[in-house]
């Protein structure tokens, strides 16, 4: 099997993104081992603190996201970095080329539970024109980054790459520290009869969502005529993943909970990186109203409705909604 290296050169990927790709997977690993080791290594339960969007900090998402600081900071090509657990951008080489956001643990509910949990990141290449630091650099659109991925820790440790190639998967052996290609060029299939969302908001959507959701509920007895089933992670991470390798539709729309605040995934840490994702697998990704990977960015923390996964079933919510 391929290793992970071997794979970036072999698609002629530049070197110095090679090592920013390098130093995440590094980080990782890391933070895979300390999962792995659980309540052994003190990560499990909350801190006091909030992180800038009013939630409580999970030890782990602090630990983790240190790791993946400590580590990109120390790597040269790398020239500024924003993280959904920090505040602002963090500046880092003045020379670098590229710019990367990370959700350093997506799913930190399912921490102390031993479910499903992940690392999700986004590379860009960073603007000349404008001071590398500066919070602008990341309002470039989900269609600009060069590479968008993310580590699942699970029973396996995989991870879920593209640099706009093609998604592939690989499975860390942990025997000999390696990433090993495990899935080539992944096709999403386009159809589907599974779909995630979280029905506890349902009461909270508009009109058009929940008549989507009910067509589905109804199966073979309603206008869409086939059964649906349904499945949850409450870790994005996970329900993309299954997405990826067995179709589905996973959706996160806007409610009316608070109206200051209709979406919960953020577009820079987890939407566009997973958007890229689907895409580059065949899939569709959209927000309630255009093409997730086409969005204009307004702010570093920005939140959005996310519909993703099988083509043929996301054009069938798009066209209720
Ligand atoms: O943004 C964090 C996240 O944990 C996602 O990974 C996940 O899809 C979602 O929130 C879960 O939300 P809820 O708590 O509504 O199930």
């Amino acid at each position: 099997m391929k290793k992970l290296l071997n794979v970036l050169r072999s698609d002629e990927i530049d070197t110095d993104l090679i090592q920013v790709i390098e130093t995440l997977i590094d980080a990782s690993k890391e933070i895979a081992f300390r999962v792995r080791q659980g309540a052994l290594a003190g990560v499990l339960g909350s801190s006091q603190e909030e992180n800038v969007q009013g939630e409580t900090q999970k030890y782990l998402d602090i630990i983790s996201n240190q790791l993946m600081k400590d580590l990109l900071l120390a790597c040269e090509p790398v020239a500024a970095l924003a993280s959904e657990e920090e505040d602002t951008v963090v500046a880092a080489n003045a020379t670098g080329k590229y710019l990367v956001a990370f959700d350093p643990l997506d799913g930190s509910s399912n921490i102390d539970i031993n479910g499903q949990i992940g690392t999700i990141f986004s590379i860009y290449r960073a603007l000349d024109s404008i001071p590398h630091h500066s919070e602008l650099q990341f309002s470039q659109k989900g269609s600009q980054q060069v590479c968008a991925g993310y580590v699942l820790y699970g029973p396996s440790t995989l991870l879920a790459i593209t640099t706009g190639n093609g998604t592939r998967c690989f499975t860390l052996d942990s025997r000999q520290g390696d990433f090993l290609l495990t899935s080539d060029k992944i096709q999403i299939a386009k159809d589907t009869q599974e779909f995630a969302i979280n029905m506890s908001n349902s009461r909270f959507w508009n009109e058009a969502m929940k008549s989507y959701i009910n067509d589905l509920v109804l199966g073979e007895t309603g206008p869409r005529a086939k059964r649906f089933n349904m499945r949850w992670n409450a870790a994005m991470v996970g329900d993309v993943h299954r997405v990826l390798t067995r179709g589905g539709i996973f959706l996160y729309p806007s409610d009316s909970r608070n109206a200051k605040q209709p979406a919960k995934l953020r577009l820079l840490y987890e939407a566009n990186p997973m958007a890229m994702l689907i895409e580059n697998a065949g899939g569709k990704a959209h927000s309630e109203t255009q093409r997730i990977l086409d969005i204009q960015p307004q702010q570093l923390h920005e939140r959005v409705a996310v519909i993703l996964g099988s083509a043929n079933e996301v054009s069938e919510c798009l066209a209720y909604l």
